[in-house]
């Protein structure tokens, strides 16, 4: 998504493919390990599901690296007030929308946030389910 763009905005782009489809096989922790290793990096931003958050941020674990992750939670209002977008972030609790989106890496407390996402797995699968079912023309799921 957004290759060209992103290539001409980086000085280095290193794309990973957990199939091997493009680029690296592999995850964006295997290349951000070697990174660490190997260059002197003042900071990295992950984004992307909470999961790879979690497992990249690892690598600049135990480090000077400062790591931010651009959090996901769920979002209601936008503005501090329903409290949907709670997490915690170094024992404290914040709201994303107001306080983040952007928060250290390490001092997440991930766990929470994967189970507060999953809070409505059950409706987003039904309602997909229906969108498929009533709107979608796409033919491939009669
Ligand atoms: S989305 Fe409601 S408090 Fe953040």
């Amino acid at each position: 998504m957004l290759e060209d763009e992103l290539r001409e905005a980086c000085d280095e782009l290193v794309i990973c493919t957990d199939d091997g489809s493009k680029g690296h096989h592999g995850y964006p922790a295997d290349i951000l390990k070697k990174m660490v290793a190997d260059e002197a990096l003042d900071a990295v931003w992950i984004i992307g599901p909470g999961i790879m958050m979690k497992i990249t941020s690892f690598a600049t674990l135990n480090t000077n690296v400062k790591t931010f992750v651009s959090l996901n939670p769920i979002m209601v209002d936008g503005t501090g007030m329903c409290g949907s977008c709670r997490v915690t972030i170094a024992g404290e609790t914040k709201f994303a929308c107001v306080d983040g989106p952007e928060f250290d890496a390490h001092q997440v407390d991930w766990d929470e946030l994967m189970n507060r996402q999953r809070t409505y797995t059950g409706q987003e699968k039904e309602s997909l389910e229906h969108y498929h079912e009533h709107t979608c023309r796409c033919g491939e799921h009669k």
